[in-house]
């Protein structure tokens, strides 16, 4: 079979891995992918973005599936171009991906369906939403409604902040138009955990439940990230606990879009708070989740494809998706100043190095310059070990990260602490 993987992070990194070992691929393009996935896949100058391009390509090239990491070509309709010409890919629909591209979508849906998640009230004028934070005081989260690649969440510690956070959203509108509508919510206490699922839009088979680090410093500090490091399994996640998850909020979603005539299928990403009433939803993803897939996708046992193809077929519910013993741990090797503005362009030196420590080093923001391979991004690399327990894959993985170097390096000292530090 020829896949065509959308994007070039991480996650697809990780994809691209898996998808490699499936004796039924032949051969993977990736577009754009990224110098590490040049190793395991054809690497195609198209921007995730140019779904008409993306699809003449698929077309072109006798595509037999496609694989749609980010969430932008999702919302804006890749899966329903692509199936109306024919081409089989996986991952949801626009309508469906409205899940992760309106906060509102999300929440409107969730209280529909009665899945818990934090009290909320929507605004589309900065003075009713001003009006609402004073009289709610504090311990207010501020949601721009649209796709703000990350960064449209305000978690207040003040009402002061609040009100400036409503300022910048939707009258400086600091992520355009995502800002047009902003939604309120209740602050949630307790632990996060991500768990992603397969779903055909009938069947949901959740993945091992990872967690993510989303603040840029060690001990959970400073600004929020795309997520500087994960692991899995994640033991917040007990199996009671996942099974209240798959039966309050996994399959109760499903099938309450598809009653509405919304078929789900691909990937669904639920983000949890894990608090004294039970776990709740923070937001859904209409993707994998990055860095997640990177800890998440090692420890499948057996082939991914037939899995994806599954979801697509309306098969799940027969398809055997097993997990091996054993957890990940992936820490994000990011740029000098991310999440701010940060440098571009730093040769990296000791790749080989991490990989004879034991460790994958999955791309994120990686160049080709010349034959050196350079920084580009912000999470620039993913450096990942699996080994019997979450303490052996955090002294398996460190030894790697320390292989590694490039001008103004930073990385967390401190991945899968919370784990660690258990009782
Ligand atoms: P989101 O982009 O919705 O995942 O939000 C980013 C981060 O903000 C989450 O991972 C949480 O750490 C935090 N957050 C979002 N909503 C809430 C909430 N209602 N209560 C507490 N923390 C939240
Ligand atoms: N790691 C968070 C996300 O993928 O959205």
């Amino acid at each position: 079979m020829r896949i065509l993987v959308v994007g070039g992070g991480g996650r697809e990194h990780a994809l691209v891995w898996k998808l490699a070992q499936s004796p039924r691929v032949t051969k993977i393009y990736c577009a754009p992918g990224n110098p590490g996935i040049a190793a395991l896949a054809e690497c195609v100058n198209i921007s995730t973005d140019n779904v008409k391009a993306l699809c003449g390509f698929a077309q072109e090239h006798n595509i037999d599936l496609t694989v749609v990491g980010p969430e932008k070509p999702l919302t804006d309709g890749i899966v329903d171009y692509f199936a109306a010409r024919g081409l089989k890919v996986f991952g949801p629909s626009r309508e469906a991906a409205q899940l992760e591209g309106s906060k509102s979508f999300a929440k409107e849906r969730m209280q529909k369906y009665g899945v818990p998640t934090a009290e909320f009230a929507v605004f589309d004028s900065a003075a009713a939403a001003r009006a609402y934070i004073e009289a709610k005081g504090t311990g207010i989260v501020v949601k721009a409604d649209g796709l703000a690649a990350g960064k449209g969440v305000v978690v207040a510690e003040t009402a002061a902040e609040a009100l400036q956070a409503i300022d910048e959203i939707m009258l400086k509108k600091v992520h355009g138009d995502a800002g047009c509508q902003v939604v309120l919510e209740e602050r949630l206490i307790g632990e996060e955990a991500s768990l992603l699922a397969f779903t055909d839009g009938f069947t949901v088979v959740p993945m091992v439940a990872a967690q993510d680090h989303k603040r840029v410093g060690d001990g959970d500090t400073g600004p929020n990230t795309g997520g500087m490091g994960a692991y899995a399994p994640a033991p917040v996640m007990t199996p009671e606990l996942l099974s209240e998850v798959q039966q309050t909020i996994l399959q109760p979603m499903i099938d309450g879009l598809r009653n509405e005539g919304i078929l789900y299928q691909g990937c669904l990403y639920a983000g949890l708070m894990m608090t004294a009433t039970g776990p709740k939803v923070i937001e859904f993803n209409a993707r994998f989740g990055d860095p997640e897939t990177q800890v998440v996708l090692p420890l499948l046992d057996g082939d991914l494809l037939p899995v994806l193809e599954a979801c697509i077929d309306g098969a799940l519910a027969e398809t055997e998706v097993r997990w091996q013993n054993g957890a990940t741990v992936c820490v994000v090797l990011a740029a000098g100043g991310y999440p701010g503005e940060y440098r571009k362009g730093d040769a990296i030196a000791g790749l080989a190095a991490a990989e004879a420590k034991g460790a994958m080093v999955f791309h994120a923001g990686t160049a080709l310059n010349g034959e050196s391979v350079v920084t580009s991004g912000g999470r620039v690399l993913g450096v990942t070990a699996v080994a019997e327990d979450i303490a052996a894959a955090v002294a398996k993985v460190y030894p790697a990260v320390e292989q590694i170097k490039f001008a103004g390096m930073q990385y967390r000292k401190d991945i899968a602490h919370r784990a660690l530090n258990r009782n």
